[in-house]
């Protein structure tokens, strides 16, 4: 079976755990230190602090700008869960936008539309690993006082305008879970220009410690390992390679994928795509359904998800709990939507027969 995502880890990673492991340091130390400063210097924004996972990230930047109860934070409609549930976290309010077809990302005129006195931000999910219309969201953060948050869980490295993303917003704030585009098991990194801010998560997620036993706020234990940065630090060293490798295998389905009504993803003009996801969409001009391709390709031995079955507002989790939102973009797409293998190290081999069983080629 060729799975439908893989880390792409090795002895390098294993000999960094365990040179962390044999010396004695297991908790937050030098390795993460090193990780913050290199991951940063990558994005090209001056401050990073690590955390224990990217809903944290997105969770303790939003509490170190002050977002809580009665604000209202923009979130699209179509992403992962963790995009909306971290505002929740706050106890603010997640206000659902609707995306733009061609990206999956969320589109900048619907924003517009859903801006209150309570908006305090905008979540902009550079999804798939395709930057969403950073200038447009920027402009409006700019137009309404908002803060602009890049959620880059599934980006790291995409670029926009010729830079990293992470570095245009209030933050960037990152995931490395094993599917990521890097991992380090579990991992998260907020980047950003201010230092006071950085500062301030850096006390959310130690407890609220400010010096050894003086605990001056409410604070939490989300902090990275040591183990963790040692490998995130050798995937950093990676990601170049990984991403083109990424590039590389969508290139090729691109090309190669004929099937009437597939439609391949699409790409901004100004951006450089890192396929965290290879998504494609199954439309009704298709000869095949969504899902009976999808058992098509299992039959076949071929790996495929469907990122995201069911779009945010939809959820049970926040079924009356959020304003009713009409997305009928993001419920068409959540229908269509297919992903395939992409990862580095998928063999030629590989992305041929996922080429074949997706034309319908016995
Ligand atoms: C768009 C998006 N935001 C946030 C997250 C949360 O990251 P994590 O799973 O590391 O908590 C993810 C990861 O799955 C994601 O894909």
């Amino acid at each position: 079976m060729i799975p439908v995502a893989r880390p792409f880890v090795g002895q390098e990673e294993a000999d960094a755990a365990a040179r962390v492991i044999f010396s004695g340091m297991l908790a937050s130390g030098q390795e993460v230190i090193h990780f913050e400063k290199e991951f940063a210097d990558f994005c090209g924004t001056p401050h990073a602090v690590a955390t224990s996972n990217g809903t944290t990230a997105l969770h303790m930047a939003m509490a170190a700008l002050g977002i809580g109860p009665g604000d209202e934070v923009i979130v699209p409609s179509f992403t992962f869960i963790a995009s909306a549930t971290s505002v929740s976290m706050c106890g603010a309010s997640p206000v659902l936008a609707d995306i733009e077809e061609k990206t999956y990302c969320i589109d900048p005129e619907k924003v517009l539309e859903l801006i209150s006195p309570q908006t305090k931000a905008i979540i902009g999910v550079h999804l798939f690993g395709q930057p969403c219309d950073i200038r447009a969201l920027s402009d409006i953060c700019t137009d309404h006082a908002l803060h602009f948050i890049e959620d880059c869980a599934q980006a790291h490295g995409a670029q926009y305008k010729g830079r990293a993303v992470g570095s245009y917003g209030t933050c960037g704030c990152f995931s490395f879970y094993p599917t990521k585009n890097m991992t380090c098991g579990e991992g998260g990194m907020v980047t950003s220009t201010n230092p006071e801010f950085i500062n301030r998560i850096r006390l959310l997620i130690n407890h609220g410690q400010k010096e050894k036993y003086l605990h001056t706020e409410l604070g939490y234990n989300f902090r990275l390992t040591d183990i963790a940065a040692a490998i995130g630090r050798v995937q950093l060293r990676k990601l170049p390679e990984m991403n083109q490798s990424r590039q590389e295998n969508a290139d090729f389905f691109t090309k190669k994928i004929v099937r009437r009504g597939i439609i391949p993803p699409f790409v901004r003009q100004d951006s450089t795509h890192v396929y965290h996801q290879y998504a494609i969409r199954v439309t009704d001009q298709a000869d095949i359904t969504r899902d009976e391709l999808v058992s098509d390709l299992n039959r076949k031995g071929i790996g495929a998800a469907i990122h995201y079955p069911i779009p945010i507002h939809k959820q049970p989790v926040y079924e009356g709990k959020i304003q009713p939102c009409g997305c009928p973009v993001s419920e068409k797409i959540s229908r269509e939507i297919l992903s395939l293998p992409v990862y580095p190290g998928l063999t030629l081999e590989q992305r041929d027969s996922i080429t074949q069983a997706v034309n319908g080629c016995e």
